[in-house]
């Protein structure tokens, strides 16, 4: 006779617990999600004035037009201009702690989801959309700002209006869920 599996084993189950994990561990992120107040940064590093001075964004992220993350400088990158730079200034003397410690700047994160969830930047980039359309304006931005509602409900608006002709796969869990 076949063993009947145990009450925590059987399929339905673990969906259902899958989910409840889900959704109140989405609650939580979502509520941290809900404050536009950025985090404390180790640097107060200044988006406006170096987007000001012309360094593009790519340059800092580059990641983001070739695969799924747009990636952090590193304090190499920094320094390769303060280096130069020789200004005086209580934050650049953090810069240069870390610097001088071969230490990477623990920033925290701001754009994230969870992980739970697949996203890759270069599919949307490649579609013609723009850092600011997800992200805000952050050459107005000292920190990077948390931007308001970014849930599922926000991903699926979207694909409903920019590419109608693929909503069928746009809005099938397995695309963003696996
Ligand atoms: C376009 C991408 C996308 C698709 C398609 C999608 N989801 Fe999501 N889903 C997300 C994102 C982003 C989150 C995390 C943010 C949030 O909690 O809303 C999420 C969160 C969830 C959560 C956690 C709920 C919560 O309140 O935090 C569940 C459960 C879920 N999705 C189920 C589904 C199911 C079922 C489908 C198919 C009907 C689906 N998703 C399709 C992007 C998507
Ligand atoms: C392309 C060159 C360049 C890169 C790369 C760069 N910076 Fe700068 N940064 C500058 C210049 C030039 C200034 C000075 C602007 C001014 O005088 O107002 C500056 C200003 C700053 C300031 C403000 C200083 C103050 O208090 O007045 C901080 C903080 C800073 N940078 C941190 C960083 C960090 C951290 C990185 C790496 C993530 C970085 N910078 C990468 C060129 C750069
Ligand atoms: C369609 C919306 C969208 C566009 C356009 C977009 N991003 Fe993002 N970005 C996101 C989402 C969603 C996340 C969170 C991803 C995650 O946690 O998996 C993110 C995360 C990030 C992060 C932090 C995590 C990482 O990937 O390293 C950086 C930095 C970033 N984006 C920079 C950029 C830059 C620069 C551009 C323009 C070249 C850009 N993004 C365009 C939606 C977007
Ligand atoms: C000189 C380097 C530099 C340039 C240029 C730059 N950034 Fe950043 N960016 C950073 C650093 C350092 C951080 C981490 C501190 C923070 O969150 O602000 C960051 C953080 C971010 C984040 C949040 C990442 C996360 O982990 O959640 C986004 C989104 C972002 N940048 C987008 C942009 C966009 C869009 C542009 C162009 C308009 C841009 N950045 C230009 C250095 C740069
Ligand atoms: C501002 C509009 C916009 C937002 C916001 C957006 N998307 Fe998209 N997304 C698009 C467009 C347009 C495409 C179609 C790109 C193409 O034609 O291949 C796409 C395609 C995708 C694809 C399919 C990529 C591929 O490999 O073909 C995935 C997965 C996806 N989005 C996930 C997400 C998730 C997850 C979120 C939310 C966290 C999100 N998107 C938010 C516009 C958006």
């Amino acid at each position: 006779m076949k063993e009947k599996k145990p009450w925590w084993k059987q399929p339905g189950i673990q969906i259902s617990a899958v989910l409840i994990v889900l959704i109140v561990g989405g609650g939580i992120i979502t509520g941290i999600f809900l404050s536009q107040v950025p985090p404390d940064q180790p640097i107060q590093f200044p988006h406006d004035r170096h987007v000001g001075m012309g360094a593009s964004c790519l340059y800092c992220h580059p990641g983001a037009t070739l695969g799924p993350t747009a990636g952090l400088p590193g304090i190499e990158k920094c320094w390769g201009c303060h280096q130069q730079v020789q200004k005086k200034s209580p934050e650049l003397d953090i810069l240069v702690s870390y610097v001088e410690r071969n230490e990477a700047v623990p920033w925290v994160p701001v754009a994230i989801q969870p992980d739970f969830v697949h996203f890759n930047h270069k599919p949307h980039l490649n579609s013609g959309l723009e850092c600011a359309d997800c992200h805000g304006d952050l050459s107005k931005m000292t920190v990077a700002e948390p931007q308001k509602g970014q849930n599922m409900g926000w991903c699926l608006s979207c694909h409903k209006e920019t590419a109608p002709e693929q909503w069928t796969k746009l809005s099938d869990c397995a695309t963003c869920h696996y």
